[in-house]
C-alpha cells in the first residue's frame, strides 16, 4: 500500500528526553512577565536551557501511529496529528503539538478515531470571496477549535501560487495573484493566531506540483521570484507574522528549500526581517549542518526523513563545532519567540468544547461568498418560485459535498456521507462532508418534484433531465495532495453533461473542484457555477446561491484556460521518470504567471482571473489616482445598478505606460468588496503597494519614473475605466515594509 511515507526509510526513534520536572519553585521564571517583549522572554528562558533542552525544541516527532515502519508517536503526542514536538516542563515550556491545517482540525488518514471538525472551503475557495475579512473570521473559527483541540500550532497558511493548474494541491492555497493570495492567505493566518496558536505559512517556496515534489529542481530566476512566488509569501507575512514558515519538499535553483542559504538565510530572515522558526515539511530535511546552517531551525515528522538529521547527529555537530552553538541558540529562540509572542505560552491549550452550530454559520458564509458564477445565460438563476420539477444530477449530490484530500483531510461530524471511494488509503480517503444540496433545494422548493440520478449512466440522466423545468448537474474533480490532476474531468462527466445538456436546454453545471477545469459543454449549458470544495456547510450553501437567496459574490483566484495549449507547459514536468529520478522544473515564465501570461501570450482565457457573475449589476465610475509622498492612492465610485442586493469586488490594475521591463501588461494593485442595496452607491479607495508598480532588480524594487496606467475593472478582462498618473522614480530597499 502507498502511504506518505513510502520514500522514507524505516529507522528507530533517537529521543533526546528533556530532563525531568525540576521543583516548581526552583528557578524563579523572568520569561513569565508578560510586560516583557517576546525576544527577552525568550532570551531568559534560554538562559536556563541546557543543550540538550535546546535540542529537544528543534526536534518534531509525527504525532500519529504508523504501523508499517512499527513507528509509535512519544508519549505525549496528541493521536493522529501531524506533530508533536516535547516541551521543557522544569521551564514552563510547554510540548508544540502541530496539527494541519488549512481549512480546520485534520487527522492523519490512518489514525483510527478521525477528530471531527468544522472545515472551511477549500483555500482556493476562501480566495474566490475575495474578502479577507471573512478569511480572518474563518481562520479565527478553525483556530479556536484547534486550541480546543489541544494544539498550539497550526500548520494553515497555504500561499504557493497556481503556476501550474494541474498542481493537486492548488486547492490548499490562494491563487495565482501575489496580492490576492497574500492578502487573502495572510488574514486567515492572522485569523489563526488571534487564538494564541502558532500558524505557519507554507510551502516555502515554490512547491508549484505535487509529481516528483520531494526531488525536482523549480529554476526560476531569483528576481522574477521575488516579484512573483515569493512575493506572495512577503505580503502574508508582513500582514500576519505568523509564527513559523515550512520550508518545502522541492529543491529551488539546485538546493533543497528546507537547505536552501537563499531562501531561507538571505530572503526570508535577512530581507524580509523575519524573527520566527523555520519548520521543515514532513521528510523535506536532508542534512544537519547544511540545513541548519542554511536557516532550517526546527526538523519535523520524525520519522519522515531518511534518517534522523537533528536529534543526536545535531548534537554531535554542534560538539564538533560543525553548527555553532550561537547557531542552535538562535534556532531555539526563534521558537520560544514566537511561542510568547502569540501567547501559546501564557494560554495553554486545554481540550475544550466546540460551538459546533456557530462554526458552522462561519463556514458556510465563507462557502456562499466563495462560489463563482461563471456563466448565466439568460438568467437562468436564481430558480424562482415558478419552477415545478428539478432533476439533480451526479457527485453524490443527494449526500453531500466534495473536499480535497491529503494531510490537511478534516473530517465531518457525522462521519464521511460517500465512504469506499477510491483511494480509500493515502493519499484519500475521499470523503464527502455529509451536508447534502439535494436536501437543501428540497427544502427551497416545497412545492417542486424534485428528482435525483446518480449520473453514472448519462442516457439515463438524460432521459430523467428531459421533462424537467432545470436540471441541475453536480460535476467534480477530486485533487489531493502527493498527486496531480487532469484539466479534464474524470469518470465520464463531460459526456453526462453534454447528454443532459442536449435533452434540456436549461441545464445549469455546479462545480465542485479544486481548482481550474476544462469545459467543452460550455456552449451548450445554461449557467455553471462554481462552488470549489465549499466544507461543512457547502449543501446548504450551494442551495441558497441556486435559489437566490444568496447572491453570488465570488470572484476567479485563477485563470480558468480554454485549452492546455495555452499554458507555460503542455504537459507536467517528471510524469512517467522512473521513481527518485531528479528533474529541473524551469519557471522560465518567471513572474508572469496566471493572467499574467494570458495578457502578455494575448491568449482568450475560458474564464479570467477576477472573473463572476452577480444577480444585479455594478456600475463603476469616477476614477481618481493620486501619487504623493511615494504612495499611490485610487478611488473611485461602486454603485448598485441592478434589482437585487450584491456585493462586487472592484479590482485595481496597473501597468507603466512603456511596459518598464514588466512581466507582463498589467498587475492586480488593490480591490475591495462591497455589499450595496440596489440603486446604492458607495466610494471606495485603495492603496497601491509600491512594489507592485516596481520591478526587482540588483536587490532593490526600483519604480521607473514616469505614466502609470490605472485601470478599474470588473475583472482582468473587463476593464471599465482607465486614466493615467504620473509616478516619480524609487528605489525601495530589499527590507522594505509598508
Ligand atoms: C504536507 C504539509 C503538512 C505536513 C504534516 C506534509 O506532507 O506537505 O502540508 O503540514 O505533511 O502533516
Amino acid at each position: 500500500m502507498i502511504t506518505r511515507f513510502a520514500l522514507a526509510l524505516g529507522v528507530s526513534v533517537v529521543a533526546l528526553a528533556a530532563a525531568g520536572p525540576a521543583p516548581a519553585d526552583a528557578v524563579s521564571r523572568p520569561w513569565m512577565d508578560v510586560s516583557l517583549s517576546p525576544d527577552a522572554r525568550a532570551s531568559a528562558v534560554l538562559k536556563e536551557m541546557s543543550r540538550d533542552e535546546k535540542l529537544v525544541l528543534v526536534f518534531g516527532y509525527f504525532s500519529s501511529t504508523d504501523k508499517g515502519r512499527n513507528y509509535s508517536p512519544p508519549a505525549g503526542a496528541r493521536p493522529g496529528a501531524a506533530g508533536y514536538v516535547a516541551g521543557v516542563p522544569r521551564l514552563g515550556i510547554p510540548p508544540q503539538w502541530q496539527t494541519d491545517a488549512g481549512i480546520g482540525v485534520a487527522t492523519q488518514g490512518a489514525a483510527q478515531q478521525k477528530r471531527e471538525r468544522t472545515a472551511l472551503p477549500s483555500g482556493m475557495g476562501t480566495a474566490a470571496t475575495w474578502n479577507p475579512d471573512l478569511a480572518y473570521k474563518g481562520g479565527a473559527m478553525i483556530g479556536s477549535e484547534a486550541r480546543s483541540s489541544g494544539f498550539n500550532v497550526m500548520l494553515a497558511g497555504g500561499v504557493d501560487l497556481v503556476r501550474e493548474p494541474r498542481n493537486g494541491r492548488n486547492f490548499e492555497y490562494g491563487g495565482e495573484d501575489p496580492l490576492l493570495a497574500g492578502t487573502m492567505v495572510g488574514a486567515q493566518i492572522a485569523g489563526i493566531q488571534s487564538n494564541r496558536i502558532v500558524s505557519t505559512v507554507k510551502h516555502y517556496a515554490l512547491n508549484d506540483q505535487e509529481t516528483g515534489r520531494g526531488i525536482l529542481d523549480a529554476r526560476i530566476d531569483p528576481d522574477q521570484a521575488r516579484m512573483s512566488d515569493l512575493l506572495a509569501f512577503e505580503f502574508a507575512i508582513e500582514r500576519s507574522s505568523p509564527g513559523s514558515v515550512m520550508c518545502a519538499y522541492n529543491q529551488v535553483n539546485g538546493a533543497h528549500a528546507c537547505e536552501n542559504d537563499w531562501l531561507l538565510n538571505q530572503v526570508l530572515k535577512r530581507d524580509w526581517g523575519f524573527r520566527g522558526y523555520v519548520m521543515s515539511d514532513w521528510g523535506a530535511t536532508h542534512s544537519t549542518e547544511r540545513s541548519v546552517n542554511a536557516g532550517l531551525d526546527q526538523d519535523s515528522g520524525f520519522p519522515f526523513d531518511k534518517e534522523p538529521y537533528f536529534g543526536a547527529p545535531l548534537k554531535a555537530a554542534v560538539a564538533a563545532g560543525r553548527v555553532s552553538q550561537q547557531r542552535l541558540d538562535d534556532m531555539a529562540r526563534r521558537i520560544l519567540r514566537s511561542m510568547f509572542a502569540v501567547g501559546a505560552i501564557d494560554q495553554e491549550v486545554v481540550p475544550g468544547p466546540i460551538d459546533f452550530a456557530a462554526h458552522a454559520a462561519v463556514t458556510r458564509a465563507d462557502a456562499e461568498q466563495a462560489a463563482v458564477l461563471l456563466k448565466n445565460r439568460d438568467s437562468i438563476l436564481p430558480l424562482g418560485p415558478d419552477v415545478r420539477s428539478i432533476v439533480v444530477i451526479g457527485s453524490h449530490a443527494d449526500k453531500g459535498v466534495l473536499s480535497g484530500g491529503g494531510s490537511s483531510q478534516t473530517y465531518p461530524a457525522g462521519g464521511n456521507a460517500v465512504p469506499g471511494l477510491q483511494p480509500t488509503g493515502w493519499p484519500g480517503p475521499v470523503v464527502y462532508y455529509p451536508s447534502s444540496p439535494l436536501d437543501a433545494i428540497r427544502a427551497l422548493a416545497p412545492n417542486a418534484k424534485v428528482i435525483f440520478v446518480d449520473g453514472s449512466d448519462p442516457a439515463e440522466a438524460a432521459r430523467a433531465a428531459a421533462g424537467a423545468d432545470v436540471a441541475l448537474v453536480f460535476a467534480n474533480q477530486w485533487a489531493s495532495e502527493s498527486i496531480d490532476v487532469p484539466l479534464t474531468l474524470a469518470d465520464n462527466q463531460d459526456a453526462l453533461i453534454e447528454a443532459v445538456a442536449a435533452a434540456n436546454k436549461r441545464s445549469v453545471v455546479v462545480l465542485e473542484t479544486g481548482g481550474p477545469v476544462l469545459m467543452p459543454w460550455l456552449d451548450r449549458v445554461s449557467a455553471v457555477l462554481e462552488i470549489w470544495y465549499p466544507g461543512t456547510s457547502g449543501g446548504g450553501a450551494v442551495a441558497n446561491l441556486l435559489f437566490g437567496r444568496i447572491n453570488p459574490s465570488g470572484r476567479l483566484p485563477v485563470t480558468f484556460p480554454r485549452d492546455l495549449v495555452q499554458l507555460p507547459r503542455l504537459a507536467l514536468d517528471g510524469v512517467g521518470l522512473p521513481e527518485g529520478q531528479v528533474f529541473t522544473v524551469d519557471y522560465s515564465e518567471g513572474a508572469t504567471v496566471g493572467y499574467k501570461w494570458f495578457d502578455a501570450k494575448n491568449l482568450q482565457p475560458l474564464f479570467p482571473f477576477g472573473h463572476g457573475l452577480s444577480y444585479t449589476s455594478f456600475g463603476y465610475e469616477g476614477l481618481k489616482a493620486v501619487s504623493a509622498n511615494g504612495g499611490l492612492t485610487v478611488s473611485f465610485r461602486v454603485r448598485n445598478t441592478g434589482a437585487a442586493r450584491g456585493m462586487g469586488v472592484p479590482q485595481v490594475y496597473v501597468s507603466p505606460a512603456g511596459g518598464a521591463g514588466w512581466e507582463a501588461p498589467k498587475r492586480l494593485g488593490g480591490f475591495s468588496k462591497v455589499d450595496l442595496a440596489p440603486g446604492a452607491e458607495t466610494v471606495v479607495s485603495v492603496k497601491v503597494d509600491p512594489r507592485l508598480l516596481a520591478v526587482f532588480r540588483s536587490g532593490a524594487w526600483r519604480i521607473a519614473g514616469g505614466s502609470y496606467k490605472v485601470m478599474l475593472g470588473a475583472s482582468s478582462r473587463d476593464i471599465r475605466q482607465s486614466i493615467s498618473v504620473t509616478v516619480p522614480a524609487r528605489t525601495l530597499p530589499v527590507t522594505y515594509r509598508p
